[in-house]
C-alpha cells in the first residue's frame, strides 16, 4: 500500500483492554469467543482483510500480552500488542504512543468484531480524499428522549438529525494526537476532535459493526457467524419444511 500512496501510513489502533463488565463473562470481553474465535482476533482479521491498513496496534490488559500474541494469526502486515489503560482513552493514548509514524489513524473497538471490511475501506477512502476526521453513522431507529435525574422526560429531539456512531473512526494522525494532548473528556475519539473545532465527516455505517456489549449482543453475534459459516444449500435444507 505504501508504494501506492507515497509515504502515507494507515495504522489501526484496536482498544481491547476493557473488562467487559456488562457482558459478564469470566474473561475480558475482547477474549470472549464469537463463532470460536476471540473477538479481538476477528476485529484484527477484518482490518487486515480490508486491504486498507498498513499496521495494527492492539491494546490489551497488561497480563494478557503474551496470550494475545499467541492467538493472533500470522499476517502480512505488522501487528503490535501493547498494554492498555484503566479507561478507554488511556488505552487509545497508549496505542497512539506505539504508532509514531502513522499518517492516518483508525480507532476500532475489538468489541465490533463483525465489522465488514468494506466499512473500514470507506473510512480510509474519505481520509485519503482529505477529510481530517471520519466516523461511521447510522440513522437512529428508536425515539430518543432526554430525562432529568428523577426520570421525567425533558425533551424529544428530532430523530432525523440524530445518528448512532460506530467504529472504525478515522483521523489525520496529527489531529488525533492534538485532541489527545488536551485535558478534555469525551465519550468517543471524534468527540475530542470536535472540541478542537474540527469538522467530523460521517460515512454510512453498517448494522454488522454493532458493538457486542450485552449477553444478547453475544447471542446475536454467534448466530450471525453460524449463519455465515453454513453453506446456503444446508440452510435451505434446514428451513424447507
Ligand atoms: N477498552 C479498552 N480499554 C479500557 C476500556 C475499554 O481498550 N480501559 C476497549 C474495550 O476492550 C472495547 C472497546 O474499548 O473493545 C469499547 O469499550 P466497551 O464496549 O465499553 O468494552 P468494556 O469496557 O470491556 O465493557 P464494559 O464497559 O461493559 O466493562
Ligand atoms: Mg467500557
Amino acid at each position: 500500500m505504501n508504494e501506492l500512496h507515497g509515504e502515507s501510513r494507515v495504522v489501526a489502533l484496536v482498544p481491547a483492554a476493557g473488562q467487559g463488565v456488562r457482558l459478564g463473562e469470566s474473561k475480558p470481553k475482547a477474549f470472549v469467543p464469537v463463532g470460536g474465535s476471540p473477538m479481538l482476533a476477528l476485529a484484527v482479521d477484518g482490518l487486515i482483510a480490508s486491504g486498507s491498513v498498513d499496521e495494527v496496534v492492539v491494546m490489551v490488559p497488561a497480563d494478557l500480552i503474551d496470550e494475545t500474541r499467541a492467538l493472533l494469526p500470522e499476517s502480512a502486515i505488522p501487528v503490535h500488542v501493547v498494554p492498555g489503560g484503566a479507561e478507554r482513552t488511556d488505552s487509545v493514548r497508549a496505542g497512539l504512543d506505539a504508532a509514531p509514524d502513522a499518517t492516518f489513524v483508525l480507532v476500532h473497538d475489538a468489541a465490533r468484531a463483525l465489522t465488514p471490511p468494506s466499512l473500514i475501506s470507506r473510512v480510509v477512502a474519505e481520509l485519503r480524499a482529505g477529510a481530517p476526521a471520519v466516523v461511521p453513522a447510522l440513522p437512529v431507529t428508536d425515539t430518543i428522549k432526554s430525562v432529568d435525574a428523577a426520570g421525567a422526560v425533558t425533551g424529544t429531539p428530532d430523530r432525523s438529525g440524530l445518528r448512532a456512531i460506530q467504529t472504525p473512526q478515522g483521523f489525520d494522525a496529527r489531529l488525533l494526537r492534538a485532541a489527545y494532548a488536551t485535558d478534555t473528556q469525551a465519550t468517543d475519539d471524534a468527540g475530542l476532535v470536535e472540541l478542537l473545532g474540527t469538522t467530523v465527516l460521517t460515512v454510512l455505517g453498517d448494522p454488522l459493526a454493532f458493538k457486542i456489549t450485552t449477553p444478547l449482543d453475544l447471542v446475536l453475534a454467534n448466530t450471525l457467524v453460524a449463519q455465515r459459516n453454513t453453506p446456503i444449500a444446508a440452510r435451505e435444507a434446514v428451513t424447507t419444511p
